[in-house]
């Protein structure tokens, strides 16, 4: 069997070598010009809050990686310093490597030095337990914990988990327990309403829909695999239809939007769909390897620059103002909305 570690640095690898589909749907929505826009960009705020918490702007670098040895470390400090510099929030990988193995610690905690007054989650699978879940949010003194839900990645690894019953228990055991918010994030599959719908009434007050459409974890351990598993590559609700799915769901919970995001137009457009924030996963570790630290600071900046751009045009002056703002949907999101019965 595979370690631990050198599933972590796989994972890595296979992301940069799959890269990001770009099949997310937001090329399906598009804003309404306004011609007239009574308002200046040094007037907009990008200020966010998800739950308690508030964000300087509404972008964070989203989980990927800890517990695979030095070269994790290495990622995640660079990350964590570009966290930084940027002043966006920063999301550890799984963190059930330094739970098991303790010279793993420091490939999270290294994150919260470099990173010492800014929003950081800690991140645990749906098979955490409450005890597990604290000493995850202890490890790096974290603001929130993000318990990822990923059935299809177990499924198609190998040496993944077959048995997901219990779920819904553990979470809502953890959401009890912890001092912290808890966000359940999906890795690429997306989320339906009844999912978010289930989630609310367990107690969880924000998800991360973590829609199809960027990084996939299906082609990633289709790699590491002999018998492929090639009907789950297609698998999943793209990014901008589970937005909406989460959107209407009958719960009262903040949406985080993730799924294959590069750009400040894509933030902008979950916004105005109903996302408070975005989350930025292999887009912003290509960046990283690619151009290194100062690149995916760049990168970060522009997005930032951009989205206030974006909101003058729209005279929006805050994230929630964005919210707000009319959409035009056509495409496959307008199919399924409309099979879906949204408005
Ligand atoms: C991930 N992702 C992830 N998610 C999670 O909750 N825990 C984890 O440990 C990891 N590990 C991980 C490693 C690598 C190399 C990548 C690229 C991604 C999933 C990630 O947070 C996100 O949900 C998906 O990648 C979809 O977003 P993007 O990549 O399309 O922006």
């Amino acid at each position: 069997m595979v370690s631990r570690a050198a599933r972590k640095l796989d994972h890595i690898n296979h992301a940069l070598l799959t890269g990001q589909e770009r099949t997310h749907g937001f090329q399906d929505v598009k804003f309404i010009h306004n011609s007239i826009p009574e308002t200046n960009v040094d007037s907009i705020s990008l200020t966010s809050q998800i739950g308690e918490l508030t964000l300087s702007s509404p972008i964070f670098i989203n989980a990927m990686t800890g517990g695979g040895g030095i070269q994790t470390e290495k990622i995640n400090r660079e990350l964590a310093e570009v966290a930084q510099e940027t002043g966006v929030g920063m999301a550890v990988g799984s963190q059930m490597a330094a739970l098991k193995e303790s010279e793993q610690l420091s490939s999270y905690q290294v994150v919260r030095k470099a990173h010492p007054n800014g929003i950081i989650f800690a991140n645990l699978g749906s098979e955490a337990t409450v005890d597990q879940a604290k000493k995850a949010v202890d490890m790096i003194e974290a603001n929130a914990l993000q318990i990822h839900v990923n059935v299809i990645q177990e499924l198609v690894m190998p040496e993944g988990d077959r048995d997901f019953t219990g779920t819904c228990n553990r979470i809502e055991a953890i959401v009890k327990e912890l001092e912290v918010p808890v966000v359940v994030k999906e890795v690429g599959y997306g989320m339906s309403a009844r999912t978010v719908e289930i989630l609310g009434s367990l107690g969880v007050s924000i998800v991360d829909i973590g829609g199809f459409g960027g990084t996939n974890f299906s082609k990633i351990e289709n790699e590491r695999r002999h018998r492929r598993l090639d009907f789950f590559d297609d698998w999943g609700i793209t990014t901008t239809c589970s937005i909406l799915e989460a959107s209407e769901a009958n719960a009262d919970v903040d949406i985080i939007a993730s799924g294959g995001m590069q750009s400040a137009l894509d933030l902008a457009k979950a916004i105005a769909m109903g996302a408070s924030a975005g989350g930025f996963a292999g887009y912003f570790l290509k960046q990283m390897i690619d151009h290194g630290q100062e690149g995916l600071i760049e990168e970060i900046k522009a997005i930032q620059t951009d989205l206030r751009y974006i909101m003058t045009a729209l005279q929006s002056n805050t994230v929630l103002a964005l919210r707000e703002v009319p959409l035009v949907i056509s495409g496959e999101t307008y199919h399924w909305a409309s099979q879906r019965g949204f408005d």
